[in-house]
């Protein structure tokens, strides 16, 4: 099957090829697209990295992580093959200038082999203190300017650690590429489901009339894993839920969710919409940071028979860290939309169970009829937007039970995508890759919208860090995180809703 997806011919440049977002995400997806015929037909991967291996040594690994990892894993041995063969490995000190020539010349041989007229992208999937330097050094080499050729540059995340290193690194990068030559990642925009979000506010004529203050009482979301920080406790150390999930993946969802409909659908008209959310972001001031953001660290317990180390006990953590593995928090968007609408977000490690989801909660009736019912919660209906697992969507209606009187009770109404079986829902990373290959940025974030949401999150990074008293609660691993984010939600009958593995499912006790 091959669809025209208008990709040029090209060379795909990973830094960092040895490294495992290559061996499992990156190859595998490419991979994928291959299988589906949306590689362009004149195509190579060239794998950067300062290990030494060779093209075959390369290919070998990287066999093994498609067989690990792609959609398509169950290939043929021969259409295996065949793919690899467009696969080719240099090692270069990353941080040598003059190994720049190397690179260089082996694009141009690369090139002439297999007709990808200079076009490039360049993947950084290094560690964040190579994003400066990979780019100056290709920029030397004449190699980031767009002529007859494309270049692009893929950055992953994180992208800078506070406000001040991204806006330093957007100077950087925008010093030696145009913008729209930039494409960072954030893989929450690659998943199916988050671009639903766009597909349900604006295909449908339903939703969109009650999308704001007048009908929405409050917006839930949540991110969590059930997983520790396992082999990433370095990393983590420095990071914690803040910057690692909430400052990006979450951020990005809240301005989905919040966001005007665009005038058409292309990078620039989402991406203006996006960034009015942001900038839309209620500072939080010092006084409000004690009671509207709520930090947790994960402690030891049994869980499901299962010892779970502690955060302070993980390999590469500092055993009196104070690195959050948790956040949860309050904000508001002071638009003519939202005014009033508290967003209530967390995110955190060790929790019950691996789920993300949206919830909007609707306002109640003006004039509770039913309130007698006790089966039937009167808060309001509840759509659930269910990112991962058992993705789909539900929402929570009062319906009458067949009988004498007005018995009401609350149903759900739900889809779940498993039910689409002949629908392939393709990886983040794959949708991702192509569609940095065709040049459209819609799905990566914009530096300017990158830097608004390090400011609404810097007060926080800066109160953490001047005021080594402020709480940071411990909860046990296998628990919704400290009981004090439950204070969050104002109303005393309101609660977090506590999801299950299955969409249709929640409360306490439930299949995780
Ligand atoms: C990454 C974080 O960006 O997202 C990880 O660095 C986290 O710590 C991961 O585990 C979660 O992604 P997903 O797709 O599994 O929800």
């Amino acid at each position: 099957m091959k669809v025209n997806i208008n990709a040029e011919d090209q060379i795909l440049v990973i830094f960092g090829a040895s490294g495992d977002l290559t061996y499992r995400k990156l190859i595998p997806a490419v991979f994928d697209l291959h299988m589906q015929g949306l590689l362009p037909d004149n195509f190579a991967v060239l794998g950067v990295s300062r290990s030494e291996m060779s093209d075959e040594d390369f290919r070998t690994r990287m066999s093994q992580g498609i067989k690990e990892f792609a959609l398509f894993k169950e290939a043929d041995d021969k259409t295996l093959h065949e793919f690899i063969q467009c696969l080719y490995y240099i090692s270069i000190n990353t941080k040598e200038s003059n190994d720049y020539g190397i690179l260089s010349n082996k694009l141009v041989e690369l090139d002439k082999a297999h007709n990808t007229k200079g076009n490039y992208i360049f993947y950084l999937s290094v560690p964040p203190s190579l994003y400066k330097m990979i780019p100056g050094f290709l920029s030397e080499q004449g190699l980031t300017k767009n002529g007859q050729s494309f270049r692009r540059l893929i950055v992953e995340k994180p992208f800078g650690s506070d406000l001040e290193s991204a806006r330093d690194l957007n100077k950087f990068l925008l010093d030696n590429f145009e913008e729209d030559q930039i494409y960072r990642i954030d893989h929450y925009l690659g998943k199916e489901t988050v671009q639903n979000v766009l597909v349900t506010r604006f295909a449908n004529s339903i939703y969109e009339p009650l999308w704001n203050r007048n009908f929405i009482h409050h917006v839930e979301i949540t991110a969590a894993e059930n997983i520790g920080v396992g082999s990433r406790g370095g990393y983590y150390e420095d990071s914690g839920a803040l910057r690692d999930m909430l400052q990006n993946h979450l951020l990005q969802l809240v301005a989905l969710i919040a966001m005007e409909p665009p005038t058409v659908i292309n990078a620039t008209s989402i991406r203006n919409e996006k960034l009015k959310i942001f900038q839309s972001l209620r500072p939080l001031k010092e006084n409000e940071l004690f009671k509207n953001v709520i930090r947790g660290q994960y402690g030891a317990a049994n869980v499901r028979g299962e010892y779970q180390k502690g955060y302070r006990e993980e390999q590469g953590v500092d055993p009196n860290s104070r690195t959050e593995t948790f956040v949860a928090l309050k904000l508001f968007i002071d638009n003519w939309r939202w005014g009033g609408v508290p967003f209530y977000l967390r995110t955190g490690k060790r929790l019950p169970t691996r789920v993300t989801e949206i919830v909007i909660h609707f306002k109640p009736t003006p004039h509770q009829l039913f309130i007698e019912n006790k089966e039937f919660c009167t808060d309001g209906n509840i759509l659930v937007i269910r990112i991962q697992p058992d993705e789909g969507i539900l929402l929570k209606t009062g319906m009458k039970i067949p009988g004498s009187g007005y018995n009401v009770k609350n149903i759900n109404m739900d889809f779940h995508y498993k039910d689409l079986q002949e629908t392939y829902v393709p990886s983040a990373y794959e949708r991702l890759l192509l569609d940095c290959m065709i040049g459209d940025a819609t799905l990566y974030a914009r530096g300017d919208s990158v830097e608004e949401a390090w400011e609404f999150v810097q007060p926080i990074l800066d109160f953490w860090k001047n005021n080594s008293d402020a709480p940071l609660y411990q909860y046990p691993c296998g628990t919704w995180g400290p009981d004090v984010a439950d204070t969050l939600i104002e109303e005393k009958h309101l609660t977090w809703r506590y999801p299950c593995k299955n969409l249709a499912d929640d409360g306490i006790y439930c299949e995780l």
